[in-house]
């Protein structure tokens, strides 16, 4: 039975791909903050053998050294980097707040990097080897034509650098490191006028990842397949 190993998943996409997989038949890890506040995943828990709750703050790297320790050499067919923060107080000229820097940049950039360095060997021995970080168009600087969003576009911007030296560097093992834009998403995040349902991303994140080839690795795909410009 494939795994997956996913951050995030107390609520919006990273909830909704965790019951995707396990409807799928998959082994779920899903990590949040608070598994002990974490309703929907532990109701989904109950009653889905498969389905395995790990504490994971992902800027705390003893609790990645722990989570490590609890999976040993599981082999993990999809790694995906889904927690991410918007860091509105680092959005606006003028207004950008050093805390809400820091906070996007340990959320969006160091933790999705500290995890596949974690991670890489159990990704490595697995079927299909596959890491992917969910990014945003709007870490896009060619599709950037309205500004604002500082903290938000310049870490997802870094995040696709670093996928993409991943993808050079982890070629020899097979992995294919992908980079994903999951649409406007009605989610906290996205607010109630996002384009798309949890429901309709997901759907479409996972025929990416069920898809994707070696040749693909590096890559930066829009919700429907379709290549965004860096
Ligand atoms: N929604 C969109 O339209 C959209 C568009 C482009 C890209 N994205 C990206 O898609 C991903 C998921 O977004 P979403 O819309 O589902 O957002 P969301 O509803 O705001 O959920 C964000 C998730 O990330 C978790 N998280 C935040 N900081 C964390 C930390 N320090 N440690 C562990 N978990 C943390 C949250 O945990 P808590 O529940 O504990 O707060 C929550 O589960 C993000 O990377 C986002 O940038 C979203």
């Amino acid at each position: 039975m494939p795994t997956l190993l996913i951050t995030g998943a107390n609520r919006g996409i990273g909830l909704e791909l965790c019951k995707q997989y396990l409807d799928q038949g998959w082994e779920v890890h899903a990590c949040c903050r608070k598994p002990e506040k974490a309703s929907q995943l532990n109701k989904l828990a109950n009653k889905n053998k498969q389905l395995h709750v790990h504490e994971l703050e992902v800027t705390n790297e003893k609790q990645m050294d722990a989570l490590k320790k609890t999976l040993k050499d599981k082999p993990i067919d999809i790694l995906l980097n889904n927690a991410g923060v918007h860091a509105l107080g680092a959005s606006q000229f003028g207004k950008t707040d050093n805390k809400a820097w820091e906070e996007a940049v340990a959320v969006n950039l160091l933790a999705p990097m500290k995890m596949m360095e974690h991670f890489v060997n159990n990704v490595a021995i697995s079927d299909k080897k596959i890491i992917a970080s969910i990014s945003s168009k709007m870490g896009s600087i060619e599709d950037n034509s309205s500004g604002g969003s500082y903290a938000y576009r310049a870490t997802k911007a870094a995040l696709n650098a670093v996928m993409v030296s991943a993808a050079h560097d982890l070629r020899h093992l097979g992995i294919i490191a992908l980079i994903l834009h999951p649409g406007w998403v009605r989610t906290d995040m996205g607010g109630p006028n996002g384009e798309i349902s949890v429901k309709e991303s997901a759907r479409n994140l996972r025929k990416i990842l069920d898809e994707c080839t070696l040749e693909d690795s590096g890559k930066f795909f829009d919700i429907d397949g379709a290549i965004i410009p860096w």
